[in-house]
């Protein structure tokens, strides 16, 4: 069963932001857990503390907290974080209009004051001056200081800062600074296992078992070119895709191609060798 998703784009800041509110544990969107990540994020949000989710692109990290949001019955904040990303995007800003000039909140500020989960995704993304302003949230203080209003808002009830953040793409001068680690807990998350891979990728496409199988096995194949190269090696995510397509009647071979090799590289020797490995897993 789906929850009803208000998704929509913030004018102002270019930030896509989706906001889930009532939603219970019955209705939580399917989370297969690989650990004790849920009761250990439960036991985050009853203390108020804030939490990292460390792992690579695709592997349910954001799937995790639409999911905990849900079972917390918590509204939920997402932004994704860019270098553009400024501190008045998250906080808000003065709008000048012909009755006068008047303050919008930005999507940080409205989860302060509504006590809903935040999640800032990609936080590596964001400039340091702007990873700044979530400093005062994440300690005792629970607070938000706006400057240009100078105003000080109290973190509502239910209000927990989350950030997502991949270790794979950490470069030295985007790597988080210290000051803002030591301020989460951090849940890693990683490719499931082969068996909760299928399970995950059986849910999500309707395919057929066998398919599945097989697409699990060929990601097993196509991650072991890492090694050869391969920068960025398929995720959850792609099989999920190259399963619909083989489920909605394409052909394995062609949704193979086109929802998993093509993506991955421009590289003609990866491609090839990708092609090869798809061609293998379904004859
Ligand atoms: N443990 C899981 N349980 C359920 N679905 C998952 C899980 N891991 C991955 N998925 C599926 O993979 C897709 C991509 O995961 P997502 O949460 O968007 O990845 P991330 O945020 O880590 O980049 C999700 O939309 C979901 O369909
Ligand atoms: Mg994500």
């Amino acid at each position: 069963m789906t929850v009803p998703d208000e998704a929509r784009l913030d004018p102002l800041a270019g930030i896509s932001l989706r906001e889930r509110r009532g939603a219970s544990a019955e209705r939580a969107p399917f989370y297969l857990p690989a650990g004790d990540e849920i009761s250990i994020f439960e036991q985050a949000h009853r203390h108020q503390l804030a939490v990292m989710l460390k792992g690579p692109t695709g592997c349910g990290k954001t799937r995790f907290v639409e999911h905990m949001a849900a079972r917390l019955a918590r509204p939920l904040v997402l932004i994704s974080c860019h270098d553009d990303l400024a501190a008045s995007d998250l906080v808000g800003r003065y709008l000048i209009r012909n009755d006068g000039t008047v303050w919008q909140d930005g999507p940080l500020t409205r989860a302060v004051r509504s006590g809903a989960i935040c999640y800032l995704d990609e936080v590596v993304e964001a400039r340091q001056d702007t990873v700044v302003v979530i400093h005062s949230l994440t300690d005792h203080r629970r607070t938000l200081a706006i400057d240009k209003t100078g105003e000080s808002i109290e973190a509502a009830a239910g209000f927990q800062l989350v950030v997502s953040y991949n270790p794979g793409y950490q470069r030295m001068l985007k790597d988080l600074k210290p000051s803002t680690r030591q301020r989460f807990i951090a849940i890693d998350f990683d490719f499931p296992s082969a068996e909760r891979e299928a399970r995950i990728v059986g849910h999500e496409s309707g395919a057929d078992g066998a398919t599945v199988h097989a697409l699990v096995a060929l990601a097993a194949r196509l991650r072991g070119l890492q090694d050869r190269g391969l920068a960025e090696v398929p995720s959850t995510r792609l099989l999920i895709a190259a399963a619909r397509l083989i489920a909605g009647g394409i052909a394995p071979r062609s949704a193979c191609y086109n929802a998993i090799v093509s993506p991955l590289s421009d590289d003609p020797t990866l491609l090839a060798a990708m092609r090869d490995l798809v061609d293998a897993s379904f004859v």
